[in-house]
C-alpha cells in the first residue's frame, strides 16, 4: 500500500509559524510521524510540500495509478481552491483532508472547505498527532475496501 502526504502553503514554516496555533513541531516532524505510522501499518508514504497551488494540483494528478490514497493538508488553499478540489475529484483516490488547528474555532473564512466535499474524511484540531491519525484512518479505509 503506497500513500502520499501533501502539505500546502506556509507549512514549511511549521516550528516557527504562529506556534500558539500550530505548535512547535516542524514539517519534518509531521512527515516523519506520518511515515513511521504508515510503516507500522504495513504501508509506505512519500511526502511533498509546496507553496504553489499548481504543483499540488500536478502532484494529485500524477498520483493516480501510483498511490493508493492521499492525506492532504491544503492549508490556505482549503478555503479558496476549486483547482485542488477538481484535482482530488478527478484522481478517484481516497483522500483525507487534514488540519492541524480546528478551523471552526477560527475566522469565519476558514469555516468553508472547497476540498472536504470530495474527500472521504476531514480531520482537524489534533495538532501533530493528526498526521498519525489521518494515516491510520486512510489505511483502515483502504484495508476495509480490499
Ligand atoms: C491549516 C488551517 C488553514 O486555515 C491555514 O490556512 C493553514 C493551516 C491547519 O493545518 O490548521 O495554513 O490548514
Amino acid at each position: 500500500m503506497k500513500l502520499l502526504l501533501l502539505n500546502g502553503p506556509n507549512l514549511r514554516l511549521l516550528g516557527t509559524r504562529e506556534p500558539d496555533i500550530y505548535g512547535s513541531f516542524t514539517l519534518a516532524d509531521a512527515e516523519n510521524l506520518a511515515k513511521e505510522t504508515a510503516l507500522r501499518l504495513g504501508a509506505t508514504l512519500d511526502a511533498f510540500q509546496s507553496d504553489i497551488e499548481g504543483e499540488l494540483v500536478s502532484a494529485i494528478g500524477q498520483a493516480r495509478g501510483v498511490y493508493d490514497g492521499i492525506v492532504i493538508n491544503p492549508a490556505a488553499y482549503t478555503h479558496t481552491s476549486v483547482a485542488l478540489r477538481d484535482a482530488i475529484a478527478a484522481s478517484e483516490l481516497p483522500v483525507v483532508e487534514l488540519h492541524i488547528s480546528n478551523t471552526h474555532k477560527r475566522e469565519a473564512f476558514r469555516h468553508v472547505s472547497y476540498t472536504a466535499p470530495v474527500c472521504i474524511a476531514q480531520l482537524q484540531g489534533f495538532g501533530l498527532n493528526g498526521y498519525a491519525l489521518a494515516v491510520e484512518g486512510l489505511v483502515a479505509h483502504l484495508n476495509a475496501k480490499q
